[in-house]
């Protein structure tokens, strides 16, 4: 297929596209610089351009089969107000300016596969949440549902729009992983708050695969929640976590207004959470290669790493 990709130099990005290329995939990659861009391998090509103006840009998006939007500022930052507009505009703009180029667009069926997040059911407790959970409330919550119906609006097109709400993303060399990691480093693996909320990831492998799985499988539309299926509450995730790094975890739990001053509002994010299930992928056949959070630690930080 002929895919077209905003975002895609970030971390989930990165591995996506090798994803992608090895299935033979043609890629053209929206930026907005090529100064910072990393080599692509062959099959893959750089378009520069802002998703979040419109643009000649636009009038390459209706060439491909599938679109793929992945872009947004990160929001692992403190979370001051002019940050949060970033984060906000950075996703609902630019997915605004990708269904507009979609209007003219040349390719009869079409596939929108747009980011999302599992901050749309905001925070919960113990309740599982399958795709029909529903929204929440909060910054988050708000921007998220406000990001997925800008998506949507590709349907009234006749575009195939899929909204893959992501945990957690874990990889190496970036995202969440890399943010965490130091905080159990100074506190010598302790859990964060009272360690009870939920903590759903997923693999940075397994995303990647979701993907192509996603393309396959056109009856698939709407939510899908990409999670591996082993959520685990943060004193478990701790305690695995500094078993792997080879840590002991006996200090008392990181209090939360100490993640607070650290980390501002975004801080929210660790001490809350919610136990989100794939239930579309595993119902539909996905196979993960990494369902628990042991398996995955000790691919991505074990010793032999
Ligand atoms: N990583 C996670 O754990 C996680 C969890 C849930 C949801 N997500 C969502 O998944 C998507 C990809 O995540 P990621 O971790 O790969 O993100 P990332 O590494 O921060 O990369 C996102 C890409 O978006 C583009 N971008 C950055 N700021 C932008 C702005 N102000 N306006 C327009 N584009 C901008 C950049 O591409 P250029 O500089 O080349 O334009 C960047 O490479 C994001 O939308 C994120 O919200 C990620």
């Amino acid at each position: 297929m002929k895919l077209f990709i905003t975002g895609g130099t970030g971390f989930v990005g990165g591995s996506l596209i090798t994803r992608l290329i090895q299935d033979g995939h043609e890629i053209t990659i929206l930026t907005r610089s090529l100064k910072r861009v990393p080599p692509l391998p062959g099959g893959a090509s750089y378009l520069e351009g802002d998703p979040g103006t419109e643009g000649p840009w636009q009038k390459r998006v209706g060439e491909h089969d599938g679109i793929i939007n992945l872009a947004g500022a990160s929001i692992f930052r403190r979370w001051t107000d002019s940050e949060k507009k970033l984060i906000r505009e950075s996703r609902i703009l630019t997915t605004k300016n990708i269904v507009k180029a979609l209007e003219a667009r040349r390719v009869d069926e079409t596939h929108l596969l747009s980011a999302s997040a599992i901050g749309y059911y905001g925070f919960q407790e113990d309740q599982e949440l399958d795709e029909r959970g529903p929204a929440g409330s909060g910054f988050l919550a708000d921007l998220t549902r406000e990001w997925e119906s800008a998506s949507l609006a590709a349907e009234g097109l006749g575009v195939r729009v899929v909204l893959t709400r992501f945990g957690v993303v874990l990889g190496k060399g970036g995202g969440a992983l890399q943010k965490i990691i130091p905080l159990f480093k100074w506190w010598l693996g302790s859990p964060l708050g009272n360690g009870k909320q939920w903590f759903s990831w997923v693999h940075l492998q397994d995303l990647a695969n979701i993907f192509p799985f996603l393309l396959e499988h056109r009856e698939i539309s709407g939510p899908v929640n990409c999670t591996a299926p082993g959520p685990v509450r943060n004193v478990d995730m701790t305690k695995t976590l500094g078993e792997v790094l080879n840590k002991p975890t006996f200090m008392p739990a990181v209090p939360g207004f100490i993640l607070g001053t650290v980390l501002g509002e975004f801080g929210s994010m660790l001490l809350k959470g919610q136990r989100v299930l794939p239930k579309k992928l595993t119902d539909s056949g996905f196979h993960f290669s990494f369902p628990e959070i042991r398996g995955a630690l000790e691919d991505l930080v074990g010793p032999s790493r």
